[in-house]
This record gives structure tokens, sequence and C-alpha cells, in this order.
């Protein structure tokens, strides 16, 4: 049986403004979450658009969310990743560039740099130390936002850097859960595994039922309108995949026989060699182009 220990106690007192932005072609959400005692913020997993037929890339989104802060004269403090993205790019380093704030991900991202430092070949020039972030975070680290206390929970399974961001009463659930109608993250990229992902979603579920819990996609299951936000207690009751009474057991033979069937995501390799750079792009050749990689029968 799985531990319910949360390493922080959640401080349910605090109620941060949470706006949510969607990216429709990658069906992603990133969150300006504020302090409501100060002009204090972050941003969580913000979007670079990119056209992947012409190489073209962009900031559409990332203005968007840059602007929104701006005019409200709020003041960016972090700028977090939950994980490595497989299906977008990251917008941080765009973004701190024109608001500042520091950049931070979970410790466990030497893991993936390693995994996809080797799939697409990299150099000795290419850091697996995390270095390209400006903090790690370990599991039940806190951090400030103004006033508030922000807290990391290790919640690997989808990646093995995935972490849930716990912020006040609401929850930055990254690649762990969806929507109760969508059920949960796949686990087959490497270095997933179902059973960590059930055990990281306990987790999760053992914040206070109370707590507003914001997902990183939505699908629009079954035709639904859009949809960001849930509950411990709705995912609880009614979440497809991991509602109160499926076993880990039950709940691993299901994510593994899905995922059996799931293609790879549309951007997976351009999404890898930039996020892995914490949303850098690879360096420039000596005329000043860049690259990215497409490594053959490999993924
Ligand atoms: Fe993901």
């Amino acid at each position: 049986m799985t531990s319910r220990t949360l390493p922080f106690d959640p401080p349910t007192h605090v109620k941060p403004v949470v706006i949510a932005f969607f990216d429709e072609p990658t069906n992603t959400f990133s969150y300006v979450v504020k302090d409501p005692a100060s002009a204090s913020c972050a941003v969580i997993d913000s979007v670079m658009d990119i056209d992947y037929a012409s190489g073209r890339t962009s900031f559409t989104g990332a203005d968007q969310i840059i602007d929104y802060i701006r005019d409200n004269d709020w003041q960016l403090e972090w700028i977090i990743e939950t994980h490595v993205h497989a299906d977008h790019l990251s917008a941080a380093p765009y973004i701190q560039e024109k608001l500042g704030g520091k950049l931070g991900i979970g410790d466990q991202i030497t893991r993936v740099q390693e995994t996809f430092g080797k799939i697409f070949n990299e150099g000795t020039a290419f850091a697996r130390d995390g270095s390209q972030f400006d903090r790690l975070f370990a599991d039940g680290d806190s951090y400030a936002i103004g006033s508030m206390t922000a807290y990391a929970l290790h919640t690997p399974g989808h990646t093995p850097a995935c972490m849930t961001h716990v912020i006040g009463d609401a929850a930055f659930v990254g690649d762990t859960l969806f929507m109760p109608d969508g059920g949960t993250a796949r686990a087959d990229f490497p270095g997933g595994d179902a059973a960590t992902l059930y055990r990281s979603i306990q987790r999760v579920l053992a914040l206070p039922e109370q707590t507003r819990l914001f997902m990183c996609h939505d699908y629009l299951p079954n035709g639904r309108a859009v949809a960001w936000e849930s509950s411990v207690a709705a995912e609880k009751a009614h979440n497809i995949h991991v509602k109160d009474g499926i076993s880990e057991q039950a709940f691993v033979a299901m994510r593994e026989s899905r995922d059996k069937t799931l293609g790879m995501p549309r951007l997976i390799l351009p999404s890898l060699q930039v996020n892995m750079r914490a949303g850098h792009l690879p360096p420039a050749d000596d005329d000043g182009k860049v690259f990215l990689k497409v490594p053959l029968n490999t993924l």
C-alpha cells in the first residue's frame, strides 16, 4: 500500500488568483498564479508556437501571458515547468527575457536529460546536470511567490521529473490527472511507468478534498467544452481511471493496454530537444543556423 503522507502541510487558507490560458493546437494550459496579498506571480507551463512543417517558431501565446502580467503591473517571480513536455515547446526563456523571474523544474530532470541526450546523440556540450534551469526542486521543497509559500510534490510516472506544484489551495498537477472524464496521462514515454503514476496520483489525491486542481491538458472528451479546473473530491468520486475503488493493479493493466494504442505526440521530437534545454533552442552552427534532429526508428 502506498503512503498517503505529504511532505508538507497544504496551506489551504491561502487562495491564489489563477488565470488559465489555453493553447488550442496542443491542448495545453498555461497558468498565471498570483499572490492575493501582493503583485507577485508565477507562470506555469508556457508554450512556444511552432509550425513544424515550415520549421517556424513564434510566441503568440506567450505574448498574451506577458501582456496580461504587464497590463496588471504584476511582478513575475517564478517560471515553472511541471515536467519536460513532449507535446509542446516551452516559452520559458522568452518570458524570462521579457519579465525576469527564476526558472524551475524537478531535480530528476537530470535523468530525463540523460535519456534524451542519448536518443538525440548530443555531444558533451549538452549538460545533463539541470544547469540550464535556475532551480531544481526536490520532493517537498518550498519557494516563495510574494507572501505565498509554494511546494513542489514529486509525482513521477508520466516522466521521472514530473512535479505537482501546490500553491495555497491550488495544485498544478502537470501530466498526472486529467479532468475526471479525461482520466490520466500516458505513462509509456522513456522513463515513464504506470504503477509509479498511480502512486503519484494517490499523493495528489491526499491533498485536502477542496483543493483546486489545475490541469495541464484537456482533450475535450465526448465533445464537451474545454475545462481545466477540478478538485480532489471530484477526481476521487468521478475520475474514470483512478476514482476511489480502482486498485493499482487494475489501473496499471488499463493504462498499459491503452498506451499501446497511442501514437507519439505530433511535436515530441522538437519538444524534447528544446524542453530538455529548459526551452532554449539547440546551439546554432557556424553559419548561425539552428537545426533540430529527427532520429529515425528510435522512439
Ligand atoms: Fe507531458
